[in-house]
């Protein structure tokens, strides 16, 4: 496996692979690895020649420093992860000075709202760290696809637009769900939950299941009252939002219209620690 920390390094390596016409797969992450980023990381092998995985905390995605502080630092055992998928692997795990060079700070973009709904509204600027360290990304990498999972739909959505915005050629691939028997979505904050919080974080999911179970009987409101009653009182999971909006403008919805495609989206509270998920409902 190449590890490059360095962005003249990967540069170098990007125009041999490029001069060669070889198809590059970019799974970007911010480590902490699980099942969830390396079912990306498989699909990105099976469709590319090539896959570079990249591990960077991003600075500028978070919105409080505590948050930054304690996300999860694993690369070690994301190295060893990594060579149990290939060996043939490329890891960029740069610092953030290659990346930003002196200037830590995000671009401003207008993602033409889907920026401002759900995550947009809870983390101010989230949408704009992600979307400036994609650009930086897409510009070092040059890839043909990038893979992205449905874990963070809204994501997806904003990454879609700004390879739109930026007039992008990278291909972008959403990737389903990959979640614990138990129905909990792996996500890296997982590894910082309590014996206690995950007990009970699967009820995130069950929620979710019901309310697509009923989403073809039951009203929007009724629906949504019924979700906040079953964490009012939680002793360990508090709600923060949940919406049912429309998959084109993640727009929060009122009532159902035919022909358009929802889904429902949720966060939640354990303790410290931000949980979200996400379901189709039709
Ligand atoms: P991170 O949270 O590390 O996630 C990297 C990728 O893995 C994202 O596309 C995310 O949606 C996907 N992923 C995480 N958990 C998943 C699961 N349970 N099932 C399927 N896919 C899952 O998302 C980021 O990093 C950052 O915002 C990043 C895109 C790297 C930009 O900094």
């Amino acid at each position: 496996m190449r590890v490059h920390e360095k962005r003249l390094d990967i540069l170098a390596d990007v125009a041999i692979l490029k001069k060669q016409h070889k198809t590059i797969g970019f799974v970007p992450t911010m480590g902490a690895l699980h099942k969830g980023h390396l079912a990306l990381i498989e699909r990105a092998i099976k469709e590319n020649e090539v896959v570079i995985v990249s591990i960077f905390v991003n600075p500028t995605q978070f919105n409080t420093s505590e948050d930054l502080i304690n996300y999860p630092r694993t690369l070690d055992s994301d190295v060893k992860l990594l060579l149990s998928l290939s060996e043939d692997i490329i890891l960029f795990a740069p610092s953030p000075k290659e990346i930003y060079r002196e200037q830590i700070t995000s671009n401003s973009y207008d993602f033409k709202g889907l920026e401002n709904e759900m995550e947009g509204k809870f983390r101010p600027g989230h949408f704009d760290g992600v979307g400036t360290v994609l650009k930086h990304f897409f510009n070092i990498l040059n890839p043909d696809k990038a893979y992205f999972g449905e874990k963070d739909f809204q994501q997806l959505q904003v990454v879609k637009k700004l390879v739109e915005i930026e007039k992008i050629t990278t291909q972008i691939i959403g990737c389903p769900i990959y979640r614990e028997q138990n129905g909990l979505a792996l996500s890296s904050r997982n590894k910082r939950l309590n014996q206690n919080q995950l007990a009970v974080a699967p009820l995130i999911y069950s929620v979710l299941k019901q309310v697509k179970k009923d989403f073809g009987t039951k009203s929007v409101t009724t629906l949504n009252n019924w979700v906040s009653k079953q964490f009012k009182n939680h002793d360990e999971l508090k709600l923060e939002y949940f919406e049912i909006a429309k998959v084109s403008n993640l727009k929060p919805i009122k009532r159902k219209q035919k022909n358009t495609k929802y889904r429902a989206f949720i966060a939640v509270f354990a303790g410290e620690i931000r949980l979200i998920d996400n379901i189709a409902l039709n």
